[in-house]
Parts: C-alpha cells; sequence; structure tokens
C-alpha cells in the first residue's frame, strides 16, 4: 500500500451545556492506520450532522451511549475504500458506515454497508437515501399509519427529516399542512415541497388558532419533530383515531424543565394513539425503504434539499446551527471532494 494519509480527526474536549459548538471540540492529526485482517480504511466524502449527536456528548444521553471525551466524535457518513482486508470491499467501493468526524477511518468491514449507486448517486445516498428520509419513511409508514386523504401535519418540515415528511405524505394523497420557522422555510416548503399550507410559527402568537386555520378538518396525522408546546398545540386539533408519530422532541433538548404537555386529554378524547421510534430499530428494512425512496426521486416527484458545509473542521458549527434553526435543508458536511466513481 502508498504511504499512509494523515487522519484528521474531531475528539470531544468538553460537554456542552447549551448549544454545542467549536469549544466543545479538539482537533488531531495521526496516520491513518493501515487495516487489520478484516479492516477497511477510507476516505471520508460527507458526514451527516443530527441533533441527536448533542445528546451522545452529554453525560446521560436519553439514548445511546454517551461520548467520552477524547473520544473521536460519533456521526455517520459516506466514505470511499482507500485499502481493504475486508472480503467483498474493494479499494474505490462507496460505503456508509458510523465513521466518526475523521477524515480517514479504518474500521471493520462488517459494520459498512456498501451503496448500491443502482438506486443513486453517492450524495442522493446523504440525501433522498439517507438516513432522515428512511426515518420518515418508517415513521410515516409503520408508527403513524398513513392513510390515502389523511389530514397530515409535519414540524421541522424544512428540515432533514421534515421536508421527506412531507413529500411522501403529499404522494401518498394526502392533505400536508407543514410546520417550519421563517418566511423562507415556509416558502420553500409550499412551493418546492408542494405542502397545502404552512405555518411560520415564529410568525403566530397564537400556534393553536394558526393550526386550526391551516387545517380546518383537523388532523389525522401528526409527525412530530419538536415535541413541547407545539405538540400540545397539535394535540388540540386531533380527528377521531388520530396518530401522533413522536419522531424527535428538538425543542426540549436544551430545556432547562422538560415542557409538561397539557392537553393528553385531546388524545383519549379522540381514541387516538402516540408512538416514539427510533429508525435504527428498522435496520433490516432499510432497502425496503430505499427502494421506494429511489423511484420517487428518480421520477422527480420527490427532493431532499441538502445544505452543504464544506470541511470537517465546519462540522462543531454545523451542529450548533440545527439548534438556532440556521439549516436550511438536511445538514451534511463535505469533507472531501474526491468522491470517487458516481
Ligand atoms: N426517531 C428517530 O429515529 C429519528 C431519526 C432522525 C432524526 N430524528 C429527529 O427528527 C427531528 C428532525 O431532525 P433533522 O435531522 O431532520 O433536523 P432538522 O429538522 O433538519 O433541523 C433541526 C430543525 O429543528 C428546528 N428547531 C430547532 N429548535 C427548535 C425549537 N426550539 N422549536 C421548534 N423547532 C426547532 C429548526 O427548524 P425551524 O427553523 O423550522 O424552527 C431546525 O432547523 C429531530 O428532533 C431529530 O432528533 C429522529
Amino acid at each position: 500500500m502508498q504511504e499512509l494519509p494523515t487522519n484528521h480527526r474531531l475528539l470531544l474536549a468538553a460537554r456542552p451545556t447549551g448549544i454545542p459548538g467549536p469549544e466543545n471540540f479538539a482537533a488531531d492529526t495521526v496516520p491513518a492506520r493501515a487495516p487489520d485482517a478484516g479492516e477497511v480504511l477510507m476516505e471520508t466524502t460527507y458526514l451527516s450532522i443530527d441533533p441527536a449527536m448533542r445528546s451522545w456528548m452529554s453525560e446521560k444521553p436519553l439514548q445511546n451511549k454517551n461520548i467520552s471525551l477524547g473520544e473521536v466524535m460519533r456521526g455517520g457518513g459516506i466514505a470511499r475504500v482507500i485499502a481493504s482486508r475486508a472480503a467483498g470491499i474493494e479499494p474505490g467501493d462507496l460505503v456508509q458506515a458510523r465513521l466518526g468526524w475523521q477524515t480517514h477511518p479504518t474500521l471493520n468491514g462488517r459494520y459498512l454497508q456498501k451503496l448500491d449507486l443502482t438506486l443513486g448517486t453517492s450524495e442522493d445516498w446523504i440525501g433522498p437515501l439517507g438516513l432522515s428520509a428512511v426515518t420518515a419513511y418508517f415513521g410515516l409508514r409503520d408508527i403513524g399509519g398513513l392513510r390515502r386523504h389523511d389530514h397530515v401535519l409535519v414540524s421541522s418540515a424544512a428540515g432533514g427529516v421534515g421536508q421527506i415528511a412531507v413529500q411522501i405524505a403529499r404522494i401518498e394523497g394526502c392533505r400536508v399542512v407543514g410546520i417550519a420557522g421563517g418566511a423562507r422555510k415556509c416558502a420553500f416548503v409550499a412551493n418546492e415541497l408542494g405542502a397545502h399550507a404552512v405555518i411560520d410559527y415564529k410568525a403566530e402568537e397564537n400556534l393553536s388558532a394558526a393550526i386550526a386555520r391551516a387545517c380546518p378538518h383537523g388532523i389525522d396525522l401528526y409527525f412530530d419533530n419538536v415535541g413541547g408546546p407545539t405538540l400540545d398545540a397539535a394535540l388540540e386539533h386531533l380527528r377521531p383515531g388520530a396518530r401522533i408519530v413522536l419522531c424527535g422532541r428538538i425543542s426540549q433538548t436544551l430545556a432547562a424543565e422538560s415542557y409538561g404537555v397539557r392537553n393528553l386529554g385531546r388524545l383519549s378524547a379522540a381514541n387516538g394513539r402516540m408512538q416514539s421510534f427510533l429508525v435504527f430499530n428498522y435496520h433490516d428494512r432499510y432497502d425496503e425503504a430505499r427502494i421506494w425512496l429511489a423511484a420517487r426521486h428518480r421520477d422527480s416527484s420527490l427532493q431532499q434539499k441538502l445544505h452543504v458545509l464544506a470541511g470537517l473542521q465546519q462540522a462543531p458549527i454545523a451542529l450548533g446551527m440545527l439548534f438556532r434553526g440556521e439549516n436550511n435543508g438536511k445538514l451534511v458536511i463535505r469533507v472531501s471532494d474526491d468522491l470517487g466513481p458516481r
């Protein structure tokens, strides 16, 4: 093998108290490690930036093990194989894995998934075929029991998961209303994603009244990405048999005191149900979701707008952007420009 490249890494240096940022990370460089038997050396091309990462950085995350101080920051993405001692994986292959925030990870081949480039390009695998899209697919269908003609409400509708949820519901013949922060995001949700109505929650004094106007017949399915007062407001407008999908609760991640939901009585009155889920539990069915998503992406009925920042050093800034609503689309870091075959 040629000379080993330098591995640029970002390590967790301090646990955040509020919105995470560069002060929580330390950069270092080490020689990349040549693969042992069964291992693969890669060059990271894209990293996905996700709200759950903030929780993994804390002492006691709600899900998953925390990241130790001094450990490479955890994160998933796409990489190009440079050297392989794992069966079935060759240099030049594009793979998906929990790579960590580093430019040249060496990992056991069993943790890698080769990208099926017949479904989409490597960019598609971080976009409309990526885990955010897969999350929307299983959340709406398996948890939400999405049905044609449902009246669907989606929060954080311009975000990575939300924009796919809006489009899936629209494709399936539902009436869809999106909630997003600011005029620019709302215009995107209405004009590019095809939502039937949008609510700019930052411009509304009374969110419940705004939902009543946008959803005059009530809500059959609420796909909740934010929790807190937005969930409470949605609960006031449930139709009989309504379903609430608890996908995420980003409004509560940094809250000093958790918001106490008041309107659960409305769920009983509607004879509805509310259920959370973790996309990782659908691992065995990711292919099913990707085949469906790829077909809709090919016929141009579904898109995933990416918000791309260039360079590994941008990752800590990017993570904070999620909690300030500064991302316009699915947030990713382009770590390397060398994407190999597309
Ligand atoms: N269940 C699962 O397996 C699973 C998997 C992936 C993601 N998730 C969850 O899905 C949700 C969306 O994730 P994503 O990656 O697609 O992020 P995203 O929606 O692309 O980005 C986060 C967005 O959240 C909104 N936000 C931030 N603080 C808020 C607050 N206090 N109140 C209301 N909205 C706020 C902002 O949009 P606005 O500008 O519109 O406010 C921000 O742009 C997250 O809650 C995440 O944890 C769950």
